[in-house]
């Protein structure tokens, strides 16, 4: 199948030259191309021409992007997207002083969305994830991570991967699946945390890898939740059976996480909002992407991570909305853009490569995809827009007007 994606206002290529991810300065570098066209071929750039040489082309089809602006299609790069039930209780309770961090105490906060998993079946569990990725696709992701997390039992985690995994099958965009069984510890094992350690270590892990549930593990890196060394022995296992690593660490408490995930080369940190100079060099001078919630913040009305610092010395830095029930329940991806800019004094230039290209890197897709390159799966976002500062500033107002995966437009807007 040939495909011309042809004539748009502009391109953004977010052009990697073959690095296949944009650290520091070098975010900021956009290639904007006018008057050129994309050539796809099998669900792959096949070549970005000047329109002269592309009204050449035979194609099969033609998308008439006249008058838009191209991006590569966004990767949303960390969620909880698969849950039950929802905490707008919690959000009140917030709201009259009680902390984030006090409600996990009182047997509220993850452990409330595990109670709704528990009791939702995986019929449930599919029908509520079907419009939350709907959404995304429609403001233009085409790559999405979705984390378990809210089972922590062998049976809810497995059942919730099986959830993930159903539209990692069935869905129209690449979905890939993390497992997040070390969330926090579940009531049945708040006295023995060896116990459920050992659940993970030696029964979930396991399961996983060989039924190809999950391609990374997660753990969530806190006081309240698991220590360095616990991270360390669950690492240590999921690394040895093959998983990749993320970390949620350095929200609320700096303690050991970072440097936990440097020792096993962990694909990348998350959140970060409470974090010393130290470590940020240590982020600086290393692979690990760093990604960046600003969506955490603003929902827990609470520090922003230090984006500016981390690109001025060299990290790669990607954002997220973390959407889950309990710390960002906010689904809008363009209005993290939004706050990466107005909160977090990130460039236009410095939030498209951390919403693409290293967004992808930090789920380890980004040799496939995450740039507009040759030889690139064909994912693009088309905007109405005229220029990138206009999709940071039109906050709650979706310019998105086509999303397409592989070649095949997957969301068009109605016109009115
Ligand atoms: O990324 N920090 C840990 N986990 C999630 C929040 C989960 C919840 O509150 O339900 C996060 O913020
Ligand atoms: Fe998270």
């Amino acid at each position: 199948m040939k495909i011309l994606l042809k004539n748009p206002d502009q391109i953004v290529t977010v052009n990697t030259s073959g690095r296949n991810f944009k650290p520091g300065k070098s975010m900021n570098d956009q290639d904007i191309l006018t008057n050129h066209s994309i050539y796809i071929e099998n669900g792959i750039i096949k070549d970005i021409l000047p329109n002269s040489s592309a009204n050449r082309i035979k194609a099969d089809e033609i998308i008439d992007a006249e008058n838009l602006l191209v991006l590569p299609g966004f990767v949303e790069c960390h969620t909880h997207s698969a849950f039950a039930g929802n905490r707008s209780n919690e959000f009140l309770m917030r709201l009259s002083g009680k902390s984030y961090e006090e409600i996990a105490e009182e047997g509220g906060g993850i452990i409330s969305t595990v109670n709704s998993v528990r009791q939702a079946s995986y019929d449930e569990l599919i029908r509520l994830l079907a419009p939350r990725i709907k959404n995304f696709i429609s403001q233009g992701i085409t790559t999405l991570e979705i984390k378990s997390g809210y089972g922590l039992s062998y049976y809810d985690e497995i059942k919730l991967l099986q959830v993930i995994n159903y539209y990692k099958k069935n869905s129209q965009i690449d979905i890939i699946p993390t497992f997040l069984g070390a969330h926090t510890y579940p009531p049945e094992y708040k006295n023995d945390h060896k116990e459920y350690l050992k659940l993970i270590v030696e029964e979930l892990l396991p399961y996983i890898r060989k039924n190809n549930l999950a391609e990374f593990t997660d753990v969530f890196c806190e006081k309240t939740a698991f220590n360095p060394e616990e991270t360390d022995l669950i690492f240590t296992k999921a690394k040895e059976l093959g998983f990749k690593l993320r970390l949620h660490t350095n929200q609320f408490h700096s303690i050991g996480g970072i440097e936990v995930a440097l020792k096993h080369s962990a694909h990348s940190v998350d959140h970060l909002e409470v974090i010393n100079d130290g470590e940020i060099e240590k982020i600086a001078n290393s692979e690990l992407t760093a990604v960046l919630l600003p969506g955490v913040s603003f929902f827990l009305d609470y520090n922003y991570a230090p984006a500016r610092k981390l690109i001025d010395l060299n990290a790669t830095v990607a954002l997220s909305t973390d959407f889950n029930p309990g710390s960002s329940h906010i689904a809008d991806f363009h209005l993290m853009m939004s706050l990466a800019a107005l909160k977090m004094k990130m460039t236009a230039g410095e939030i498209i490569s951390a919403t693409t290209i290293n967004a992808a890197k930090a789920v380890g897709m980004n040799n496939i995809l995450g740039s507009i390159e040759i030889g690139k799966q064909a994912d693009f976002a088309l905007m109405n827009a005229k220029d990138i500062s206009e999709i940071i500033y039109n906050i709650g107002n979706n310019l998105n007007v086509m999303t397409i995966k592989k070649g095949k437009i997957i969301y068009k807007r109605e016109t009115e």
